[in-house]
C-alpha cells in the first residue's frame, strides 16, 4: 500500500470532513466549515498535511501561526491505520515547515478527557501549561 504525505489543499475538504466525522474525539464546529478551512489555508499556506493511503485521505493535521507562536489543529488518523507512526510525521512535518518560517513554539488545544491524545502529544515532546488556563469568548 502507498502511503503519499503532502500538503493539504481545499479540494480535499469533503473527504478530510468525512473523516473528522468519524473520529469521536474530534470537537467539529462551524469554524470547520468549508469556507472557514479554505481561508486557514490560505492565511497559513503550505503548513497543514495529509496522509493518503491509496489515494485516500486517512491523516490529516492542520497548522498555522500568527507571526509569534504556531498551533496545531486535527491531527486526526483514521482508526484502522493508526499505530504506524502516521501522526508522528504529520506532526514531524507540520513542526519542520514552522521551523523553517522561524517559528520557535507550538501550541495544541486538546479536550481534557482526551487522555491518549494527552500521551500521543507527551510522546511528541509537548508538555501541559499548568501556569496556564484557556480562556475563550463567543464574539
Ligand atoms: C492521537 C492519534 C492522532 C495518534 O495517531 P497514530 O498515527 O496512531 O500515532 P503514531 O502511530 O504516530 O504514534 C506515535 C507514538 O504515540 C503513541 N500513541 C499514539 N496514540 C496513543 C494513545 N492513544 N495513547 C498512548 N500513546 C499513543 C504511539 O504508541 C507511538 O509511540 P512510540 O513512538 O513510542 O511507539 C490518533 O489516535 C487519533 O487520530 N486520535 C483521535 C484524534 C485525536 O485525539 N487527536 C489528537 C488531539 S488534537
Amino acid at each position: 500500500m502507498s502511503m503519499d504525505y503532502g500538503i493539504m489543499k481545499i479540494e480535499d475538504y469533503y473527504e478530510m470532513y468525512r473523516l473528522w466525522e468519524s473520529i469521536p474525539e474530534m470537537n467539529l464546529n462551524a469554524a470547520d466549515e468549508r469556507e472557514r478551512i479554505d481561508l486557514y489555508l490560505c492565511r497559513n499556506p503550505g503548513q497543514s498535511f495529509v496522509c493518503k493511503a491509496d489515494g485516500h485521505i486517512i491523516g490529516t493535521i492542520m497548522c498555522g501561526n500568527d507571526g509569534r507562536r504556531a498551533f496545531i489543529y486535527h491531527l486526526a488518523v483514521s482508526e484502522q491505520y493508526r499505530n504506524r507512526g502516521i501522526a508522528r510525521k504529520l506532526v514531524r512535518r507540520a513542526l519542520d515547515e514552522q521551523k523553517i518560517l522561524e517559528i520557535d513554539k507550538c501550541a495544541v488545544f486538546i479536550l481534557d478527557e482526551n487522555r491518549g491524545g494527552k500521551e500521543f502529544w507527551m510522546k511528541m515532546g509537548f508538555s501541559a501549561v499548568c501556569e496556564a488556563e484557556t480562556m475563550a469568548k463567543r464574539i
